[in-house]
């Protein structure tokens, strides 16, 4: 028999490394957090402090927003001019007689054949007037989100989990995921839900960007996006951005007040999203971890050599420049979360979360206080990373929950309250 040679040995190893292994080796140690000095994001690139909200809105803003753009997301393109809206299904009563449902087909092209993705919408079904609404993307189709017969079985590419067979959803896979999606509860409390499936907008594996969204961007004769242009990443948040064109056009829909949240890399997207489209008007980041809420320099959990080797399409090439090297990157994570001020911002964490850096994510959320505090804001009301489930709820909101990396009704409740507090009509 030939013999491989060792170099491809030592690659497909590396590659078969199951996750756990990876988890292991990081670091969990407090102690042994490498010393940082993060970047301030009220003092520009030029050294100049930033004093007032017209520096912060008209010169620090834009910078921090170009440099995430550049070295970490990647540019994504505007909202395509062929774009068209369909609806696909409208029922006047759904969830026994608690909401409205509906499904709309979003084609980004005028090729009915070339990329969409389908929003599914519930809205409380008494509702007089616009809803204020939660948009979020979710892993395995939207029919996975609740028991519901009606939703539309996804026909997307899907990784193979409960209910998935050779990368297509069966029947089985309705309502996986309904401990996430909390339906009922959300629109009695007079919310709306609108949740897409992000595969539909690019599928989650590294193929070199020849399906999803990418290809129609391409200038000629481009085959994949350049160093500083969108991945993955880049393209769940664009997509989110063109659900709320959408919601402009829908009268049933309150689109000043759409919240956007996600959990652990959507969490990163929902944050990205909210960062660089400030129609969104509260974000929600759900242990979202490196590459979202959490610091980059405290190297704690997942780290940012980790994450680019596991998931090389997730953020823009330039990422990589940052692999072990975190202090030389001009952005950390707290100046993410500042580019969502004073926009009403909610960072969660849970205990038994280790990987995704629960104390990074607090600090993160601590580090704008600054920003939205210039802004006028009361920004967060909390020093100290507070106790398990004692949530600080200022304009930036931090909670840590008992127990695992998930979305529980836990987490609802804490984003329905704030939403409350902060969506609630002036
Ligand atoms: C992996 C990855 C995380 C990510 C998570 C998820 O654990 O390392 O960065 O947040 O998947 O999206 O579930």
């Amino acid at each position: 028999m030939r013999r491989l040679p060792l170099w491809t040995v030592l690659i497909v190893a590396v590659a078969m490394l199951p996750a756990a292994d990876a988890r292991a080796q990081s670091n969990y140690d407090e102690s042994k957090v490498p010393q940082y000095t993060l970047p301030d994001p009220l003092v520009a690139s030029d050294g100049q402090p930033v004093t007032d909200a017209d520096a912060w809105r008209q010169q620090r803003r834009p910078e921090i927003l170009r440099l995430f753009q550049e070295y970490v997301y990647g540019k994504a393109p505007g909202k395509p001019a062929e774009m068209s809206f369909h609806t696909r299904s409208a029922a006047a009563d759904a969830l026994d007689g608690l909401a409205t449902r509906k499904e709309v087909t979003v084609r980004f092209s005028a090729d009915p054949d070339g990329p969409s993705m389908d929003i599914l919408i519930y809205l409380p079904k008494d509702a007089k007037k616009p809803v204020p609404l939660f948009v979020g993307l979710n892993f395995q189709g939207n029919h996975s989100i609740h028991t519901d017969p009606a939703i539309t079985l996804s026909r997307s590419w899907m990784r193979d989990k409960a209910g998935v067979d050779n990368h297509r959803a069966t029947e089985k896979s309705r309502g996986v995921a309904a401990s996430r999606w909390p339906v009922e509860m959300i629109v009695k409390r007079g919310y709306g839900l609108a949740t897409i499936y992000y595969g539909d907008i690019d599928p989650d594996f590294h193929d070199g960007f020849q399906n999803g969204v990418h290809p129609l961007f391409y200038r000629e004769g481009q085959t994949k996006p350049e160093p500083g242009q969108w991945g993955s990443i880049g393209a769940w948040a664009w997509g989110l951005a063109r659900a709320l064109d959408y919601f402009e056009t829908d009268d049933a829909v309150d689109h000043r007040r759409v919240a956007v949240l996600g959990h652990s890399r959507l969490g990163k997207t929902s944050l990205w999203a909210g960062a660089r489209d400030e129609r969104f008007a509260l974000v929600i980041s759900n242990d979202s971890g490196c590459g979202g809420a959490a610091l980059s320099r405290r190297a704690f959990g997942e780290t940012v050599a980790r994450i680019n080797t596991s998931f090389p399409h997730w953020f823009c090439d330039n990422f990589k420049k940052y692999n072990n090297r975190e202090g030389d990157c001009p952005v950390d994570q707290h100046m993410l979360i500042a580019l969502m001020a004073p926009r009403p911002v909610y960072v969660a964490s849970a205990e038994g979360d280790p990987w995704a850096d629960p104390r990074g994510e607090f600090l993160s959320a601590h580090g704008a206080h600054g920003v939205y505090r210039l802004l006028g804001t009361e920004g967060m009301l909390a020093d100290k990373m507070p106790p398990v489930e004692q949530p600080v709820t200022g304009t930036i909101g931090y909670h840590i929950r008992k127990g695992r990396h998930d979305v529980t009704d836990y987490d609802w409740g804490r984003y329905l309250d704030f939403a409350d507090r902060h969506l609630g009509e002036k």
